[in-house]
């Protein structure tokens, strides 16, 4: 497969995330056959295009919500302030909603939207991350779902990106760091 020149390697081709992704919609759908559609939120921009395949794979119900929170500011590391700059469009209240992130890194992040998000009183929040640099973690979040355990090297591609290149690569590579 040929490579952006930026692209040191490819860490997960297409083929692999989509069978990874069907793993996780089965999980997923398993836990949830007995309730009201589920709601998964999609924390854009990164997760756009595993929020469209793995709602695709999930076999009951669901509803969709995206929410946007502050990035890194082109920056490779979290700065540890979160913001939110989009919200949701509905109440979770009394609802089972799983939260679709592209990567758990620190964990800043989905530390800070799950105490957001439980203020709410859902009656079930849940995560689920196809990536998670574990070795990354500043703060412990519990992850329902997760993908792949990937190394601490920063990657782009299937929706993630480096100052907003490289989301539509349809695999995840690792960022050339020089
Ligand atoms: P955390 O708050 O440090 O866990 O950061 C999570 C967010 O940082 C993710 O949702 C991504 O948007 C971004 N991020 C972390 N690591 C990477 C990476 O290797 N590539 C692209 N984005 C990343
Ligand atoms: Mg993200």
């Amino acid at each position: 497969m040929t490579h952006p020149k930026e692209i040191r390697n490819i860490l997960l081709t297409g083929e692999q995330i989509q069978e990874r992704i069907g793993l996780l919609a089965k999980e997923i759908s398993a836990e949830h056959s007995y309730c009201e559609p589920l709601i998964l939120v999609g924390i854009l921009k990164g997760s756009f295009y595993f929020l469209a395949d793995l709602s695709r794979k999930i076999s009951v119900p669901v509803e969709i919500e995206f929410m946007q929170i502050s990035t890194y500011g082109g920056q490779t590391e979290s700065s540890g302030k979160v913001q939110i700059l989009k919200d949701l469009d509905r109440d979770i209240r009394g609802r089972d909603v799983v939260i679709v992130e592209d990567i758990l890194d620190t964990g800043l992040t989905l530390d800070y939207l799950l105490r957001s998000l439980a203020t709410r009183k859902p009656k079930s929040l849940e995560v689920c991350t196809l990536l998670d640099k574990v070795e990354r973690r500043k703060i412990e979040v519990p992850v329902a779902y997760r993908g792949f355990e990937i190394p601490n090297e920063f990657v782009v591609g299937y929706g993630m990106d480096h100052h907003q290149a490289f989301r539509n690569l349809p695999y995840i590579g690792v960022l050339d760091a020089t």
